[in-house]
Formats: structure tokens, C-alpha cells, sequence
């Protein structure tokens, strides 16, 4: 959005010394966020595509732009999903979409924003997104905030505004993050608490809490962030839910240690049952990470990355239940897995 035109070069003298002058010239080149040390492995940069869904239409992608004082931009009580679409045989197919509208309509619930779509006609729209894209596959990002109109914390006279933007994106934790594995570290951040900030709903404010996490864990080498909540129960990492193998029995912890309920979990479960292995949803401690026999981490983002140590310990990576669960998960998202055929949703019709 143009700065007001009075700014456009405009100079100020600054009334308390009257020597100093501040520029306000607009910046062309938007400086990153640049002391902050990142490798290229952990850029994660947007690709346009050609349209983003907005309140029932379809906008081109450089006119998809809200005014700098909509309502959830400055409280964070925005709700959104991550959800992904893969190649199958039958074209693309979008994972658990559903469940994820569901989850976003929950997340809504929880912060007392009325939707003005239903669950059908959101999926709807996010199938004409991603069939607009002509993409074969992709990163889908639905997100419903409070708009423009209204200013201070009472949210109830605000407008609630949809979009829904897809794009490619690559694996979250890097493509090697199945073999090679990826390194966590506890972070200094502690987990929301439910009475806080409610973890099961996915809001864009809950995000603070892990944005602040995965950069230290970045800046201090590691490549992602484990929370533990208040009362130092393994809660989740920033994006991701977390699995622990001790013998062959999988242990998460459960929604109540602050986890987001996530539908990769969720479908992770189904498959470690079907192979047969015991899975348990437990309170962990971090002493429980150090000396499990494997471990890994899923999520839409990030699919399931296996783990190769937390905090310096190594962990066995990748452990038998992480490969055979993580080859079993991308084989069902392409529509290669008979039985788990109901969790794909066809963009177009066959
Ligand atoms: C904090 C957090 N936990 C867990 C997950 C995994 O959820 P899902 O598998 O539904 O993507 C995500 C990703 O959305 C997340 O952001």
C-alpha cells in the first residue's frame, strides 16, 4: 500500500534539537530482518501463483492486500490452517481437507469470530483455488481475520474477512529431514497455557509463542524448537506434533500438555496401528526425549521429519517405526494407499 502522498519524499526537522533531521523518503528495498543469522536451508520464500481466493473471489495475486489497520493485524485474532495438496493419478488431491475446515471453524469457535462461509463452501473454495492454480500440487493457506472498520479489543462489531493463497512449497524441515534427520532443542519459551492462550486453536497471535522459539533455536544452530508447557510436561514443537519410540510403542503427548491436535498426528496414529504398533498418548519429560530409542516429528508443513538428537543427545535416526510410518504417510497423500483412500479430496471430479 502507497504511503500517504504528504510522506513521498518528504523531509522533517525534528522539533526538540532542530538539528537532527529524519528522512522519510519510502524505502524501496524492504530491508530484511537482518541480524538475525539464517542459512539458506531455512528460507522458505512465497512463489506467486496467479490468484487468491477473497471473500468469494478470486483476486489476482499483487491486488490480494488488506489496509495496514485491519483489526487482527495489530491483535493477532486471526484463525488459519496449513493444508496441503499432492499429486495423484487423478490429479490433485487435498489431504484431510475437511478436517482441516473443521479445525479452522473450531479455532473460530474458540475466539468467538462467526464465519461467514460454511465448512462446505470453504472446502469448496479452496478446491477452486487450488484447481485455479493448475499446480499438480501445494501449500494451501486459509485464513479468516477481522477486518478493516474497527480498532480496539472488543471484536464483536468487527467484519470477519476469508482468503485462501496456494503456492508451491517444499518440505518444511528440509527434503533429507526423513534420512538425515533434524537437530531440536528445548527451548527457553514455555508451551501457551489453556487458560492463556488456547493451543488447540489455531490463531495467528498463539504463533508469538512459537516464532520466538524457533528462531532461538535457529540462531543458537539447531533446526527446530521443542515447548514444554507450564508445568514442564513435552508439549509440541513450534509447527509440529512429536512422537517418541521406546521398544515398538509410540508415545505423544496429549492435547491437555498444550499441543495443537494435529491431523498429521491424527493420520499418523491410524498408520502406526495398522503396522501394528502400540501407540499411547502420554505425558513426556525431557528426560523422555533424550533417551528414546527414535523419534520424529509431523505436521502438514513439515510431513514426518525424524529427529537425530535433543539437546546434543543423539537419538537412533531414522528409527524402524519413523521409516516405515513416514514412507507409509507419503505414500497415502498420493493416493497410493487403498485403505486410506477417504482421506484424499479430489479437485476435480473423477
Ligand atoms: C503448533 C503446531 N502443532 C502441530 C501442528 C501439526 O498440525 P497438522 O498436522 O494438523 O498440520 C502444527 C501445524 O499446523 C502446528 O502449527
Amino acid at each position: 500500500m502507497p504511503l500517504p502522498r504528504e510522506y513521498e519524499g518528504a523531509r522533517l526537522r525534528r522539533k526538540d534539537s532542530g538539528q537532527e533531521q529524519l528522512n522519510l523518503t519510502r524505502r524501496k528495498n524492504r530491508p530484511r530482518n537482518s541480524d538475525l543469522q539464517t542459512d539458506e536451508g531455512n528460507l522458505m520464500p512465497i512463489t506467486p501463483t496467479a490468484n487468491i481466493w477473497m471473500n468469494g473471489e478470486l483476486v489476482p495475486w499483487e491486488d490480494a492486500k488488506i489496509h495496514v489497520l485491519t483489526h487482527s493485524l495489530h491483535y493477532g485474532m486471526g484463525v488459519f490452517e496449513g493444508i496441503r495438496a499432492y499429486e495423484t493419478d487423478a490429479g490433485p488431491a487435498v489431504f484431510r481437507l475437511t478436517d482441516h475446515i473443521r479445525r479452522l471453524q473450531d479455532s473460530a469457535k474458540v475466539m468467538l469470530m462467526e464465519l461467514p462461509y460454511s465448512v462446505e463452501e470453504l472446502v469448496e473454495a479452496v478446491k477452486v483455488t487450488v484447481r485455479d492454480t493448475g499446480l499438480p500440487s501445494c501449500y494451501i493457506r486459509p485464513i479468516a481475520y477481522f477486518g478493516y472498520g474497527e480498532m480496539g479489543l472488543n471484536t464483536i462489531p468487527c467484519s470477519v474477512d476469508v482468503a485462501i493463497a496456494c503456492w508451491p512449497w517444499g518440505a518444511y524441515l528440509g527434503d533429507d529431514a526423513v534420512t538425515k534427520g533434524v537437530r531440536m532443542k528445548i527451548s527457553s519459551w514455555t508451551r501457551h497455557d489453556p487458560n492463556i492462550m488456547p493451543p488447540t486453536a489455531k490463531t495467528t497471535g498463539n504463533y508469538v509463542n512459537s516464532s520466538l522459539a524457533k528462531v532461538e533455536a535457529l540462531k543458537a544452530g539447531y533446526d527446530e524448537a521443542i515447548m514444554l508447557n507450564v508445568q514442564g510436561w513435552v508439549s509440541e514443537c513450534t509447527g509440529e506434533n512429536i512422537f517418541v519410540g521406546r521398544g515398538n510403542v509410540l508415545l505423544t503427548p496429549p492435547t491437555a500438555a498444550g499441543a495443537l491436535r494435529g491431523i498429521t498426528q491424527d493420520s499418523v496414529i491410524a498408520i502406526a496401528k495398522d503396522f501394528g504398533f502400540e501407540v499411547r498418548e502420554e505425558f513426556l519429560t525431557r528426560a523422555d526425549l533424550y533417551t528414546a530409542d527414535e523419534m520424529f516429528v509431523c505436521g502438514t508443513a513439515a510431513e514426518v521429519s525424524a529427529v537425530n538428537s535433543v539437546d546434543d543427545r543423539p537419538i537412533p535416526c531414522p528409527g524402524p517405526m519413523t521409516r516405515a510410518i513416514a514412507e507409509e504417510y507419503g505414500k497415502a497423500v498420493r493416493g497410493k494407499v487403498d485403505r486410506y483412500k477417504d482421506w484424499l479430496e479430489y479437485v476435480n471430479e473423477h
